[in-house]
C-alpha cells in the first residue's frame, strides 16, 4: 500500500461547475429538485465501470468507493419513493430502505417521510414473500404489476405488500408513475436496473441521472447501465462532476 493510500481522503474536488474542494461529508447534502404536476421527478442513481460494466459477477458490490456509497444513501433523503426493478431485487438482495437517525430528522424537515419507500416493478411476479424486503410490516413495499399477471403470486405478494396494476403484459410506466404522484409522490429515486432503466428512459420518464464512475476495468460480458432495445439517442447535460479517490461522481439532466 502506498503512503497516499494510508491517508484518509476526506475531501472532494469539485470539477464542474468550477473547480473547488469540498469535505467528503457535504456530498449531495443540500439538494433541491424540481416539483412537477403530471408526474414525480425523476432521478436515477447507477455506478458504472470505466470499460461500461454495470455489475461484477452479477452484483454491484465492490463497484463503489466511499463517495459512492455515501452518495447512494445521501440520494435517498430527496425521494418519497425508491423504485426498483425485479432484476435488482433479486440481483442486490434488497430489505427495505434504510436511512440514519439524522438523515430521517433532514428528510423530515424537507416535509417528507422519515424513510422512502420501495416500490418494485415485476410482470412475472418471481418474487418470494419471504425476502427481507417484505419483511416489515409496518413498511409494506408497492409491488407494480399487470392486470394479467399471475393469480396466485399476486395473491401470495398481497400478504405482504401494496400490489398495484398497471397495464397488460408489461408495465406500463407512465401510467404507474401518474398513480404515484396521484398517491403524493413528488419525487421519485430509481436505483435501476438497467432494463427499467432502458424501458423509463424510452418512456421520457428520467429527468436526471446520477452516475458515479469507478476506476475499475471490468471485462466480460456484464451489461451497461441501460438496457434493452434500441433507445433513440438521450442527450445529457453534465451538471456537475466530482472526484473522490479516483471516482468520478456526475450529475447529469436529461435534456427533454
Ligand atoms: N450499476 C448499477 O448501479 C446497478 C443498479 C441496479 C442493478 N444493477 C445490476 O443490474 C443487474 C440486473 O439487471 P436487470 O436489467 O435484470 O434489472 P432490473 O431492471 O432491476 O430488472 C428487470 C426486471 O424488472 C421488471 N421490469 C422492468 N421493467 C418492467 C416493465 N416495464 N414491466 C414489467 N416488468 C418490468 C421485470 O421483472 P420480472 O422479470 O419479474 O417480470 C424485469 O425482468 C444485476 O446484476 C444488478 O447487480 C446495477
Amino acid at each position: 500500500m502506498s503512503p497516499e493510500e494510508k491517508t484518509v481522503d476526506r475531501t472532494v474536488r469539485v470539477l464542474v461547475p468550477e473547480y473547488r474542494q469540498e469535505p467528503l461529508e457535504h456530498l449531495y447534502a443540500d439538494l433541491q429538485f424540481p416539483e412537477i404536476l403530471h408526474r414525480p421527478y425523476l432521478y436515477l442513481n447507477m455506478v458504472a465501470t470505466l470499460d461500461g460494466a454495470a455489475h461484477l459477477m452479477g452484483r454491484t458490490k465492490g463497484m463503489g468507493g466511499e463517495a459512492d456509497r455515501l452518495a447512494f444513501r445521501r440520494l435517498r433523503e430527496y425521494c418519497d419513493i425508491v423504485l426498483v426493478g425485479a432484476g435488482t431485487v433479486r440481483a442486490e438482495r434488497y430489505g427495505p430502505p434504510r436511512l440514519d437517525a439524522e438523515a430521517q430528522v433532514r428528510r423530515r424537515r424537507r416535509g417528507l417521510e422519515p424513510l422512502p419507500r420501495l416500490a418494485v416493478v415485476s410482470a412475472r411476479l418471481h418474487l418470494d414473500p419471504a425476502l427481507q424486503l417484505f419483511s416489515d410490516p409496518d413498511r409494506r413495499p408497492l409491488v407494480i404489476t399487470t392486470e394479467d399477471a399471475d393469480p396466485a403470486r399476486r395473491g401470495a405478494l398481497e400478504a405482504v405488500a401494496e400490489v398495484v396494476a398497471c397495464g397488460r403484459g408489461t408495465v406500463d410506466l407512465p401510467s404507474a408513475l401518474r398513480w404515484l404522484r396521484t398517491r403524493g409522490a413528488r419525487w421519485v429515486l430509481c436505483e435501476g436496473g438497467p432494463t427499467l432503466n432502458g424501458k423509463l428512459l424510452a418512456a421520457g420518464l428520467v429527468d436526471e441521472l446520477f452516475l458515479t464512475l469507478a476506476p475499475l476495468l471490468a471485462g466480460g460480458g456484464a451489461g451497461r447501465i441501460v438496457a434493452g432495445g434500441s433507445l433513440a439517442p438521450v442527450r445529457l447535460h453534465l451538471r456537475e462532476l466530482r472526484e473522490h479517490q479516483g471516482e468520478l461522481l456526475a450529475r447529469y439532466t436529461v435534456i427533454p
